[in-house]
């Protein structure tokens, strides 16, 4: 598929931030905090009757691979392979030193950020969320698909970004799109079911503040406990783990088909899934752009993912330092293209690591689908 892509629109919220950037930044963060949080939340009514919607929420279309047996087989997978992230005995000695190392490094980072004076301005900077509107141009997009704007939200990590969910609460509010998609990292601590039973709460309370109208999809991180599955789907949040789903659309239809997490879970369903997803127009979830080259390589048509943070410290300009991924550096942030598959890496919401973030604002996307017309001349 050939595509194209529109200059990036300037969005309220970069040029409300850009704008205050004369102002200290006590000023700054309690303007954008009284902006985000005041009038704009939602009674807890709307929320309640939100809630009740999206219990019903079903799709339409046919789903692949969602089936009691597939469901086993990949939770056994994935259990065993969360089980087997616990280290050895020797292996925890190894690590031992390795995270000695790790934290030592991360220390003389942060006391660096502090000694420059940078540690507040980086914190400052990870609490002011954008919204990124664009319009992705796509060749071969079908006319009843022109126009369909999806809000794409990823790497929360609720547990360790309190005042995210208010936030994020306020951004979207009353928004109206056609599908939600979540692309992983809901919690940051892999080790705590409570932080799942929490992050699944959020993820159910954000998506009650806003409409969907062919509702949610969400797929796991390398930080998600196979745990967050079930009160997802009770609440109407269709997690998918290796599987698709198809929405149609007049004579067409749109396939969206979710991965589990292939940086530290990837498994050959996985690759199954992508070669497996019936035609029409192909999205793929995945929380990391590392199975970019596969999904294009079985005739995907667009790619949205997470997990690099946009860098999360990035040099003036926004080119990352390190970015956490196994593709080429242009997947680590923002459009780019694989083959004919167009992608979008999303900076994400939270924080990892350190609650910083340098040249690399958290984001919410709301992408807008648009047919590329040829020119005849
Ligand atoms: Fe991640």
């Amino acid at each position: 598929m050939k595509f194209d892509i529109q200059p990036t629109a300037e969005t309220a919220g970069s040029r409300r931030a850009s704008k205050l950037g004369a102002f200290p930044p006590a000023w700054r963060s309690t303007f954008l905090q009284y902006f985000h949080l005041g009038s704009r939340l939602p009674s807890n009514d709307a929320i309640q009757n939100n809630m009740l919607k999206f219990a019903d929420t079903d799709f339409e279309g046919q789903s692949g691979f969602v089936d009691q047996e597939h469901r086993e087989q990949w939770g056994r997978q994935r259990r065993a392979m969360e089980e087997g992230l616990v280290p050895s005995d020797l292996q925890k000695r190894l690590r031992t030193v390795r995270e000695r190392a790790f934290k030592f490094a991360r220390r003389a980072f942060e006391n660096g950020l502090r000694e420059a004076r940078l540690y507040e301005r980086g914190i400052e900077n990870a609490v002011m969320l954008q919204r990124t509107d664009f319009d992705m141009m796509l060749d071969g997009l079908p006319k009843a698909l022109d126009g369909y704007r999806i809000a794409h939200i990823t790497d929360c990590h609720f547990d360790t970004n309190p005042g995210l969910l208010a936030r994020l609460k306020g951004l979207v509010y009353r928004e109206s799109v056609d599908l939600c998609v979540f692309t992983g990292d809901y919690q940051d601590n892999r080790k705590c079911p409570q932080a799942s039973a929490d992050a699944a709460a959020a993820l159910v309370e954000l998506i009650a503040t806003f409409e969907q109208r062919d509702g949610a999809l969400a797929v796991l991180g390398n930080h998600d406990r196979t745990d967050i599955v079930e009160p997802l789907e009770a609440q109407g949040i269709r997690v998918l783990a290796n599987e698709w789903v198809t929405v149609p659309k007049g004579r067409d239809q749109l396939v969206v088909t979710g991965l589990d997490d292939v940086h530290y879970f990837e498994t050959p369903m996985a690759y199954r899934a992508l070669a497996a997803a019936p035609e029409g127009f192909r999205i793929v979830l995945v929380h990391s752009p590392d199975a970019a080259h596969a999904a294009s390589l079985h005739q995907h048509d667009l790619y949205l993912c997470g997990h690099t943070h946009g860098g999360q410290i990035c040099l003036p300009g926004g080119r990352p330092i390190i970015t956490n991924q196994r593709g080429h550096p242009r997947f680590s942030r923002g459009r780019w293209g694989c083959g004919r598959m167009a992608g979008y890496t999303n900076r994400g919401a939270g924080t990892s690591l350190m609650p910083v973030r340098f040249n690399a604002p958290p984001e919410v996307a709301f992408i807008t689908l648009r047919r590329f017309k040829k020119r005849l001349d």
